[in-house]
């Protein structure tokens, strides 16, 4: 079903969730390789992508320029980007995501030209590329920006040794995938850490690709003439995982949350831990369980193996509900308390100071209507309202949706009451009552 940015989630609270939810493929490492994978003449097949409307988004703009895409089913596609006739990509979709400048370092990389629009994206404050610019400088290629649009060209990619003044996933990413196929080496210092950048760099190498040292400070790449076809799994998603973690601690519920890699958890396991939740890992699983109110803690978002920023929200819903005063400093994005105002709504106390949150805990939510305000905040609005006494209703699932594959229904089978409504049906035949 088309969703729209009207449609919303009705949820009954109150129910602590229990049960075992499987995570799907990292959204954020999905976007990247699918991009990637048109640097080779070959078929490549990539499986547990997750089925969201960002990764379709990108599938889509994609096969705009004549990139071959066979879905084999709903995690995995075959891509062929042998046939691109084009390296100019400028439809409405691209615009909407984040994620399309990843076709930048993909064709630039193999074409040595790339036109794609500004990044759009989640609306979490101001979100430069200077860094990606500056990455493909160094390896020789013109940059300009016209009429919205980033065009870069270069006669060859020479490898270059790129300091980035901020770490950054993104350009880290992209800055790999173009040296990957430039003349010889590059070094990129202070190079993003996260999962999925180490996850890119394995899916680069076992397309024939030279990268060492992904998932550390400094990337060494040299550079190949052609890389081939493969066949690769997308990692877990950890900030999916995540949620279903906080899911289980503002339920007081019990969750074991399958298919995942525990140690890129480890910063959310800590803090849940300090918060006086059970945290149990297995080998490819957590489990969560909260059985009493939870205890205030302070927690700074940084670049992994720190806090993520994308947790970020879900965490102040914890705080919001526990047993006195925490603190979050967001030190990425200085847009990301969005949610607190709807949280205000819900009966929340919470104060913002500059990129610092001040939470002092309240026994109860009360459900409200409110909205996503962007992806994140609008799962953690979910998880609030799950923890609300009374009916929440949100609107502008839109947003979820880019992120969260089937959302409500894993929710749902772990006993939560939520269901899904297109904005044209009579709230008031909804099987809940709405009490706000
Ligand atoms: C990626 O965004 C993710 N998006 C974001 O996830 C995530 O929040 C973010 O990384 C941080 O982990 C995708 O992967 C598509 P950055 P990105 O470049 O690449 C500054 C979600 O909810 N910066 O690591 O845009 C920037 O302003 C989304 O799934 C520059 O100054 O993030 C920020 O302060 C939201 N110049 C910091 O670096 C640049 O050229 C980190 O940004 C690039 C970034």
């Amino acid at each position: 079903m088309e969703v729209t940015e009207k449609d919303r989630y009705v949820i009954r609270g109150g129910n602590p969730l229990v049960g075992e939810v499987e995570i799907g493929g990292a959204k954020n490492a999905a976007l990247a390789i699918v991009a990637a994978a048109i640097m080779t003449d070959e078929t490549v097949t990539i499986e547990n992508i997750p089925d969201v409307r960002d990764t379709n988004v990108m599938l889509e703009a994609m096969q705009s320029i004549g990139v071959n895409i066979n879905r084999i089913n709903r995690h995995t596609v075959e891509i062929n980007g042998s046939m691109v006739k084009n390296v100019n990509i400028d439809t409405e979709s691209i615009r909407r995501i984040r994620a399309s400048y990843y076709l930048m370092g993909a064709l630039l990389g193999k074409y040595k030209r790339a036109e794609v629009p500004l990044p759009g994206g989640c609306d979490i404050g101001s979100r430069p590329i200077d860094q990606h610019v500056k990455g493909f400088r160094a390896l020789g290629a013109d940059v300009v920006i016209e009429g919205g649009i980033v065009k870069a060209k270069a006669e060859k990619l020479t490898g270059a040794h790129i300091y980035m003044d901020v770490v950054t996933v993104g350009a880290t990413i992209n800055v790999m995938m173009a040296a990957a196929m430039a003349e010889g080496k590059t070094i990129i210092e202070n190079a993003a850490k996260e999962p999925h950048v180490v996850d890119v760099a394995n899916f680069l190498n076992s397309c024939g690709a030279n990268v060492k040292g992904a998932g550390t400070d400094v990337i060494r790449i040299s550079g190949v003439s052609r890389l081939k076809k493969c066949t690769y799994s997308v990692i877990p998603d950890q900030i999916e995982a995540g949620t279903f973690m906080y899911a289980a601690a503002v339920t007081k519920g019990d969750i074991l949350i399958r298919n995942i890699i525990p140690k890129h958890l480890e910063s959310i396991s800590a803090k849940l831990t300090e918060t006086g939740c059970e945290v149990q890992e297995f080998d490819d699983a957590v489990r969560v369980v909260a059985s009493k109110r939870l205890k205030p803690t302070h927690i700074k978002t940084l670049p992994y193996p720190g806090y993520p920023t994308d947790m970020q929200p879900q965490a102040g819903v914890a705080l919001a509900l526990s047993e006195g005063t925490g603190t979050i400093t967001e030190s990425i994005f200085e847009n990301r308390f969005r949610y607190v105002d709807e949280l205000t709504r819900m009966g929340a106390n919470i104060r913002v100071e500059g990129n610092t949150a001040f939470i002092e805990g309240v026994e109860k939510f009360t459900g409200a209507r409110i909205k996503a305000p962007d992806l994140r905040a609008g799962a953690a609005l979910v998880l609030a309202g799950l923890a609300a006494e009374g009916t929440t209703i949100i609107d502008n699932v839109y947003y979820i949706e880019r992120g969260y594959e089937d959302f409500d229904k894993k929710l749902r089978r772990l006993g939560a009451e939520i269901r899904f409504t297109d904005a044209g049906e009579d709230m008031m035949k909804t099987k809940f009552k709405v009490v706000s």
